[in-house]
């Protein structure tokens, strides 16, 4: 979700009203992917290189963060959206915590849509804890090394817990992954989109799925794949028992 500080200039205002509009179109989002179907939408919305911005920014984003969780946790019950995170969420303020961990709780056991927010989040991190997961279960005999395969290293990546990424859009008009979904997005449909943040909104994000609805996904394959290749069972029982 990039844009909100550029939209904020073109308004001439501070880039803390970027943030909140930007907040605005998250809500928007949220219920039109539902409302189409989604089964699972992560978004990026605080990543762990986010923390070197001013403070004053972080401070605000941390604000809006914490009332877009008050302000949405009813409709997210009602619309059988289960809340996720993805993530350092350790090294997010109490102030946060303390509405972000009982909305996880309270909404794990609905199914109508999955929603990841990815908060203190990079995926060369992600990857990197799950190397520590990995290298600690081997050293303590649990894992034969020589046994590690895509599906151990899935079951070892949470954001991985909802499948892999089938497409992945970036506002704003910068054309790069800026360390999302490193592993899961290894062959995501790319849509890029110069559409600020805080203007994306239905029609755009209709715009982005009629655009993947006619690529050829052919994951390597000379012939086109309806789906891609199946996760091996043990990382679907891992995802389906998260
Ligand atoms: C939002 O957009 C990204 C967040 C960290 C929430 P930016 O703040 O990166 O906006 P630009 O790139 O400065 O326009
Ligand atoms: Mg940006």
């Amino acid at each position: 979700m990039d844009g909100n500080g550029r939209w904020a200039q073109s308004q001439g205002s501070d880039r803390t009203i970027g943030h909140r509009e930007g907040s605005r179109a998250v809500r928007t989002i949220v219920r039109a992917a539902r409302r189409v179907g989604i089964e699972a939408l992560t978004l990026f919305a605080f990543s762990e290189q986010n923390w070197a911005r001013p403070p004053a920014e972080v401070v605000a984003l941390m604000e809006l963060l914490r009332d877009f969780l008050v302000s949405e946790r009813e409709e997210l019950i009602e619309n059988g959206i289960r809340l996720r995170t993805v993530g350092r969420v350790e090294k997010l303020p109490s102030r946060v915590r303390e509405v972000l961990d009982p909305l996880v709780a309270d909404t794990a056991h609905l199914d109508g849509m999955t929603l990841t927010l990815a908060l203190s989040y990079g995926g060369r991190e992600e990857i990197l804890d799950a190397a520590r997961v990995l290298a600690r279960r081997a050293r303590d005999g649990e894992l034969d090394v020589d046994a590690i395969d895509e599906a151990q290293l899935e079951g070892a990546l949470p954001s991985l817990a909802v499948g892999r990424v089938d497409l992945l859009v970036r506002t704003g008009g910068e054309q790069r992954i800026s360390n999302f979904l490193l592993w899961g997005a290894a062959y995501a449909e790319l849509h890029f989109t110069r559409v600020l943040w805080p203007d994306f909104d239905e029609a755009e994000l209709y715009a982005a799925i009629a655009a993947y609805q006619k690529r050829e996904r052919r994951f390597g394959r000379v012939e086109s794949a309806p789906l891609e290749p199946a996760v091996p069972a043990p990382a679907m029982a891992d995802a389906a028992g998260e």
